[in-house]
Formats: structure tokens, sequence, C-alpha cells
């Protein structure tokens, strides 16, 4: 009785290992056929990765909606950051004196600015879990998430569809 289960269990193990060994060999053929990709495909950019000359970034045309006149985008998904309907030309760079998205979004102002006042999450400080009286440093720099709409072709297809 023992000396069947010992049989039994090397035939196992040499199945198991055999299996293996075929898992190996197949890989290393694929991986010797395959080519090796260039410095300059790494990248979306398609430049060289090593240098910083001569790149080109594709063109970009970003909305020149004034605020009050640009349409909202469909988000990717339902707590996805709303990108900016309208034109930044003028608010940017954000510094810690001066962010012209305030001036608008702020929810003392929004309303008589036509804007849409920035949502409470935004108060929350990530850390504490505490509603703050200003926005939470984390959400200071307003363009770190919301980006300028922009007719951009995707650099990289894909098949992502939003959640419903
Ligand atoms: C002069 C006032 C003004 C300024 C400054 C301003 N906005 Fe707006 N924003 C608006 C108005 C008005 C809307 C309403 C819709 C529109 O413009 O099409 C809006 C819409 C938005 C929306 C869409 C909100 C939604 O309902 O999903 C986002 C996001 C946004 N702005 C972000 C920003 C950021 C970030 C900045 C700073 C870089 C900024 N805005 C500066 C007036 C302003
Ligand atoms: C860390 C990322 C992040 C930063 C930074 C951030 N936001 Fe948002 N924002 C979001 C996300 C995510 C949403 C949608 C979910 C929500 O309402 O919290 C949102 C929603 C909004 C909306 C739409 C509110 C609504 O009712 O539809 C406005 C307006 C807005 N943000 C303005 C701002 C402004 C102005 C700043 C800078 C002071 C800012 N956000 C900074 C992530 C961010």
């Amino acid at each position: 009785m023992k000396k069947q289960l010992f049989y039994s269990l090397t035939s196992f193990f040499l199945v198991v290992m055999s299996i293996y060994f075929v898992g190996c060999a197949s890989q290393g053929g694929s991986e010797s056929s395959s080519k090796a990709i260039s410095d300059k495909e790494l990248g979306l950019r398609k430049a060289d990765v090593t240098t910083e000359q001569k790149v080109n970034l594709p063109p970009v045309k970003y909305t020149e909606e004034s605020p009050g006149t640009g349409k909202l985008l469909p988000t990717s998904y339902p707590t996805a950051p709303p990108q900016i309907p309208h034109t930044v030309e003028g608010f940017l760079p954000i510094t810690k004196d001066n962010n012209a998205c305030l001036n608008c979004h702020s929810p003392e102002v929004a309303k008589d600015m036509g804007a849409v006042p920035i949502p409470e999450s935004h108060f929350i400080d990530p850390r504490t879990g505490k509603k703050l009286d200003h926005v939470a440093g984390a959400r200071f720099v307003c363009v770190t998430c919301h980006t300028p709409q922009a007719n951009a072709k995707p650099l990289v297809q894909n098949t992502f569809k939003p959640a419903q």
C-alpha cells in the first residue's frame, strides 16, 4: 500500500517536472526570436530616452473657450476629476500666493461667478479625514488632477470603456 503511494507520488512529481521543463523551453524559444526594442521606441514621445534634445511633443490643441461657455465632457468613471471645460490661459502657474482657480471656484464666490463650487471633498485633510476651513494642501494645485480639455489622439490605443 505504502509502496503504491510512493510510486504514484513519484510519477506525479515527474509529470510536474516535465511540464515545467517544456514551459521553460518554449519560453526561451520565443525570447530568442523577438527583436530588441530601440531606445527611441520605449517612451510615449518616441525619442531617445537618454537625452532631452530634439524632443518634439505632439501638438496638442487645448480648448480656447472662456469660462462659462465650454461644455463638460463625460468623465471616464464616477469618481474621476472632471476635465476643465475652459481655457487656463493666464491662470497658471498656481503659486502659494496666487491661485486664480480659487477666485472663481471658491464656494463663497462660485455662485456669483457662475462657476461650479469646489466640492466638499477638497476641504478634507486626506491624512486626518477632518474638515478644514480652506482647500486641503493636497488639492491646492488643481491642475495635478484637472486638465484642460484638449483635442488629442490617444498615444496608445486601448479598449477602455467608462463605467456606467
Ligand atoms: C473666471 C472664472 C474662472 C476661473 C479663473 C477658473 N474657472 Fe473653472 N469654471 C468656471 C466656470 C464659469 C465653469 C462652468 C462651466 C464652463 O466654463 O464651461 C467652470 C468649470 C470648471 C470645471 C468643470 C466643473 C464640473 O462641473 O465638472 C473645472 C474642473 C474647472 N472649472 C477647473 C478650474 C481650474 C483648475 C481652474 C484654474 C486653473 C479654473 N477652473 C479657473 C470659471 C472659472
Ligand atoms: C487630488 C486630485 C484633485 C485636485 C488636486 C483637485 N481636484 Fe477637483 N476634483 C477631483 C475629483 C476626483 C473630483 C470628482 C469627485 C469629487 O467631487 O470629489 C473633483 C471635482 C471638482 C469639481 C466639480 C464639482 C462638482 O460638483 O461637479 C470642481 C469644480 C473642482 N474639482 C475644482 C477644483 C479646484 C478649483 C481645485 C484646486 C483648488 C481642485 N479641484 C483640485 C480631484 C482633484
